[in-house]
């Protein structure tokens, strides 16, 4: 049975990625190592947390001793290194936890994992360290071209810059002691369990609430986006035939301007849910500092070596995602009530 140890599993894309891996293989463990931060919510774990093989521990990434102590009591196999602060409006106002987690956090992973795998002058079989890293790091794009694996690392934001400095710590555990590994960069993911601090699921709430949909600047900066389990397929895809060493670009040709995807989310409720919602609640405000104007990601690589394909379009993904936040509606209020109050009035109001 392989053991795994996901990081960050509490939050949107890991809590995803475990009911997939659950939904997809029977014979597997999951260790979910969360520190259950404001963008950690157990409740994302509901359809698993009664599985005999998931393990759920309240530990932070950075705590060198809890962090040894779920390697000295499990057999981990493929660590998939989800856990970081994630929201680029947050590491504008406050960068420094963007460096402890993101990067420190990693490094602290990676030596841990290193001195569990290792053999003598080798590293033990079947042992991978997969970090789930993103197209941030590239920069941001002119109106043409598309991010490769050999695009230079450029990034704006101190989100972005943590992001690229984690991973080229786990290039440096793959050059200099050749610990087996991957990185992956995906594109913006939208779905189930996504933190409302986000554009999709903050533009369907507020709609929801008849609150103002605030754009920053002319709302055509350019996201190319992906539905989560599109991503979850294709870290599980490099899990098992991913290359060791190698960085693989995850994206589905779905660039939008922002502007676009916020009326089509208006659109939707408008027709199906509240004839009052239209864009007249569209607001323009102030620009987010270093705003990167465009990503696109180029997946040749991933289609070509490990025959990934998106299953979701945009079209049917979005229609999925806003009926799932109707649908759970309770998920919502919770995640709405308390702590993002304050954030909300301190950012938007
Ligand atoms: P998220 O903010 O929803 O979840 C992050 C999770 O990490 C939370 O459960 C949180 O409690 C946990 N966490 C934070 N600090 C921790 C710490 N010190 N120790 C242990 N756990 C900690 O983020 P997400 O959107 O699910 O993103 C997951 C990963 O994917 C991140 O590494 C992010 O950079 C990357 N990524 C995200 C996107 C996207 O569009 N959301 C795209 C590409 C890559
Ligand atoms: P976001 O979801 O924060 O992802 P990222 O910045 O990591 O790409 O933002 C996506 C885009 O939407 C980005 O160009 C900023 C913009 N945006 C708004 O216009 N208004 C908002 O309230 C938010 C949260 C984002």
């Amino acid at each position: 049975m392989i053991t795994y140890l996901v990081t960050g599993g509490a939050g949107f894309i890991g809590s995803n990625f475990i009911e997939y891996m659950f939904g997809k293989y029977k014979d597997i463990k999951i260790i979910n190592m969360d520190k259950l931060t404001y963008a950690g919510n157990l409740e994302n774990l509901k359809s698993v947390e009664n599985n005999k093989n998931y393990i759920f521990a309240q530990i932070d990434i950075c705590n060198k001793e809890a962090v040894q102590g779920i390697f000295d009591k499990y057999d981990i196999d493929i660590v998939v290194n989800f856990a970081a602060e994630s929201h680029v409006d947050r590491s504008i106002k406050e960068p420094e936890i963007f460096v402890k987690t993101n990067i420190l956090g990693t490094v602290n992973l990676l030596n841990i994992s290193k001195n569990a795998w290792i053999e003598g002058d080798h590293f033990k079989e079947g042992k991978k360290f997969l970090q789930v890293s993103t197209d941030e790091v590239y920069g941001s794009l002119g109106a043409t071209g598309f991010f490769t694996e050999t695009t230079p690392l450029d990034p704006h934001s101190p989100y972005s810059s943590s992001k690229t400095g984690a991973d080229l710590m786990v290039k440096a555990y793959s050059d200099t002691y050749k610990m087996p590994i991957n990185i992956t960069r995906c594109s913006n993911n939208y779905g189930p369990y996504q933190f409302p601090e986000k554009l999709i699921p903050l533009m369907i709430n507020n709609c929801l609430n008849k609150k103002d949909l605030p754009v920053y600047g002319d709302g055509m900066n350019i996201r190319d986006w992906l539905y989560v389990e599109d991503h979850c397929k294709a870290i599980d895809m490099v899990i098992n035939n991913g290359k060791i060493g190698e960085v693989y670009n995850i994206g589905g040709h779905n660039e939008r301007p922002n502007i676009y995807i916020i009326k089509t989310i208006i659109e939707y409720i408008n027709k199906n849910i509240d004839s009052e919602v239209d864009e007249r609640i569209i607001k323009y405000v102030e620009d987010r500092l270093g705003h990167d104007k465009r990503y696109g990601i180029d997946p040749g690589k991933i289609k070509d070596e490990l025959g990934w394909e998106p299953d979701t379009t945009f079209e049917v993904g979005i229609v999925k995602t806003i009926k799932w936040y109707l649908d759970n509606k309770a998920w919502m209020d919770n995640i709405t009530s308390g702590e993002y109050q304050k954030y909300y009035k301190n950012m938007y109001e």
